[in-house]
């Protein structure tokens, strides 16, 4: 059947076109991966948010591969600080691994389903787990910044969904259910290695915006009232194109700032990146013990 004219989709690429671009992209990777034989067939994909880099040192130092997003095929650069734009694959205590360190989002121009082209590539490599991380806001007032929350559930209010235009059957089925997104057994798991680990794990739902400006107050009391203990501006768009693969789902936000409509004053960039990196430190010890019981 012929493709709709998708006048209601201008912003660039979908239907085959993009299947076939995210093939090149899989096709690019997956030649340098099985240069490196432990790496060749990646069974986990660790998607790094603002200031997270650090994640990067769970990897067994050898061996170990850096590929930077501008040497993959139709893979937009990441642009924003705090993001460094790289694949970087290797082994967590033999468990074949590729982590995304920096991602590209929505306000730097990209429709959802550029932003998520990558993520797709490298689940067609055959990754079964996808673990998703990501800056954001305090909506409970109850949350500190360098707190960390397990992602429970999400409401994507970003104004996009990365499944529009022509389903992309090879990876699952035009209406996905989103129905417990987030992997009940692996949320058990991150649980149990938050208590062994001492690191205090909030749980919560994120909330998905546009962006890039930060909230007002009046948004972040509406966003509260919604349900929302969290909010950011990434990761919603990951979750849908992973369970669209039906792949195991779990997601950590990193609290960075508050979003209280009493705040004293709001977020800035400087403070989330900063922030980022003390909770960064409890996050990794936590995935340092949970990762490698994924085998
Ligand atoms: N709002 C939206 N995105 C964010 C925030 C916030 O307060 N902090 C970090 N990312």
């Amino acid at each position: 059947m012929a493709e709709p004219a998708l006048g209601a989709l201008p912003d660039g690429v979908h239907g085959a076109e993009l299947d076939r671009r995210i093939a090149e992209a899989t096709e690019a990777i997956g030649a340098r991966l099985s240069a490196e034989p432990p790496l060749g067939a990646p069974r986990l994909v660790i998607v790094l948010g603002s200031g997270l880099g650090g994640v990067v040192e769970l990897l067994d130092p050898e061996p170990r591969l850096r590929l930077p997003y501008g040497d993959i095929p139709y893979v937009p650069a990441a642009s924003v600080a705090g993001h460094a734009g790289e694949l970087v694959a290797g082994t967590v205590r033999g468990i074949p691994t590729v982590v995304l360190s920096g991602r590209v989002h929505s306000y730097e121009g990209h429709s959802h389903r550029e932003a998520t082209l990558l993520l797709r590539a490298v689940l067609a490599l055959g990754v079964e787990t996808v673990v998703l991380t990501n800056a954001a806001g305090g909506l409970d007032p109850d949350y500190d910044p360098g707190d960390v929350m397990l992602m429970t559930d999400h409401i994507n209010l970003s104004g996009d969904n990365p499944l529009t235009g022509p389903n992309l059957d090879r990876f699952g089925v035009r209406f996905p259910p989103l129905t417990d997104a987030y992997d009940s057994g692996l949320r058990a798991g991150a649980l149990e290695a938050a208590a062994r680990t001492r690191v205090s794990l909030r749980q919560g739902v994120y909330i998905m915006l546009a962006g890039p400006s930060y909230e007002t107050r009046a948004e972040m009391r509406m966003l509260r009232l919604l349900g929302g203990d969290a909010v950011g501006m990434s990761t919603a768009h990951e979750v849908i194109v992973a369970r669209h693969a039906d792949r195991r789902v779990i997601g950590f936000s990193l609290i960075t700032n508050k979003a209280t409509e009493d705040v004293a004053a709001g977020a800035n960039h400087e403070e989330v990146i900063e922030m980022g990196r003390l909770g960064a430190e409890r996050l990794v010890t936590l995935l340092g013990d949970f990762l490698p019981r994924l085998a």
